[in-house]
């Protein structure tokens, strides 16, 4: 896999942190571009006990040779940027796009009032008042400030260079197919497409360079913020059945549903993906907590997979069976 899309088939919070860990460590990954909006996105990522929410860098950082870009598609708040890297002790593997716009102030006081706040309940982090400006052509880009000058890099260049020379890629989506602008629950939606086509656009690599789409799915759904949410349950019953989440970014609970087939099959449609990846599998069967073989799940948890797969007509090549990175159950052809 020369060079892999990670995009989430729902609502965002499915997992995609702990995929692209595990793939930095297994596959030994090369680069990493993050794709996406910008730092509405929140990636959780638990190695060696440790516990990371990133929001700007991408999740590969554990990965000590991995390069970690910034393609010109996505929105930088330089502050969140600077804190995160300081925390991952990744600065000399970072590299910005001049071309990524920049978050200011106003935009971030612009996203708590009003429709943005009231009615759409977004994460209030600037991100739809930024693309509005952008959109407009008023907007501030990085090269403009000075306190990213040492991390300027040409990313669409840099990315296609290693995916010519055979190196290890990975683009990093963010959101989930449900929020995009485009092919979402509109207007309950982020300020763009999140799909995997916008991925790679965000980046600069067409699409013929891409090899595969990994689409990231939980086993049930959730959302946060406001929008339509089918089959959703209460919050009391999401308790019972030990499905309750906090936004990454936000703290807000997360609303929960069932595995939405139908919606999962529309996803990998819109994604083109080649291969899913459903995590969370220990949460409906706890007897799987930590395998990392396909035949140590239960019988009940291999029938869900197997009814998946059934349904949307492509392999679930990985299994999330814990938080920490490491807890996956693999079923890649290598
Ligand atoms: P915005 O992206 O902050 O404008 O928020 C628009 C909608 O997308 C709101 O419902 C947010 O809760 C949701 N949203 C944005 N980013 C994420 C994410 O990374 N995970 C889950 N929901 C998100
Ligand atoms: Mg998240």
């Amino acid at each position: 896999m020369p060079c892999s899309v990670v995009v989430c088939g729902f609502f965002g919070d499915t997992g995609k942190g702990k995929v692209i860990s595990y793939l930095a460590l297994k596959d030994k990954l090369d680069i990493t571009a993050r794709a996406g909006v910008g730092p509405n996105a929140g990636h959780t990522v638990i190695v060696g006990g440790r516990k990371y929410g990133l929001r700007m860098l991408p999740s590969a950082f554990m990965q000590k040779k991995c390069r970690l870009l910034i393609g010109p598609g996505v929105l930088v708040n330089p502050e969140i940027l600077l804190n995160e890297m300081k925390l991952t002790e990744s600065t000399s593997r970072v590299g910005v796009d001049p071309q990524c716009a920049i978050i200011e102030a106003r935009h971030i006081e612009a996203d708590k009032v009003g429709h943005l706040a009231k009615d759409i309940r977004t994460t209030g982090t600037g991100t739809g008042p930024c693309n509005a400006e952008r959109a407009l052509r008023k907007v501030t880009l990085v090269r403009e400030v000075k306190e990213l000058k040492d991390y300027l890099t040409d990313v669409p260049l840099e990315v296609n260079k290693a995916i010519d020379s055979g190196k290890q890629v990975l683009i990093e989506g963010t959101q989930g197919t449900y929020l995009s602008l485009f092919h979402g629950t509109y207007p309950y939606v982020t300020s763009k497409d999140v799909t995997a086509s916008a991925a790679c656009s965000d980046v600069g690599v067409g699409p013929t360079k891409v090899d595969d789409v990994i689409i990231v799915f939980k086993a049930f759904t959730t959302r946060v913020g406001a929008g339509p949410l089918p089959n959703e349950i209460s919050l009391a019953e999401a308790e019972k059945r030990g499905w309750t989440e906090y936004g990454t970014v936000t703290g807000r609970p997360r609303r929960a549903s069932p595995f939405n087939v139908e919606l999962a099959k529309r996803a990998v449609m819109l994604n083109g993906a080649t291969q899913a990846a459903v995590t969370k599998i220990d949460v409906l069967f706890p007897e799987c907590k930590g395998a990392t073989s396909y035949n140590k799940l239960s019988k009940d948890a291999k029938a869900f997979i197997e009814n998946i797969e059934k349904e949307i007509k492509i392999p679930v090549t990985l299994i999330g069976t814990g938080p920490d990175a490491l807890e996956m159950v693999n079923r890649r052809r290598s």
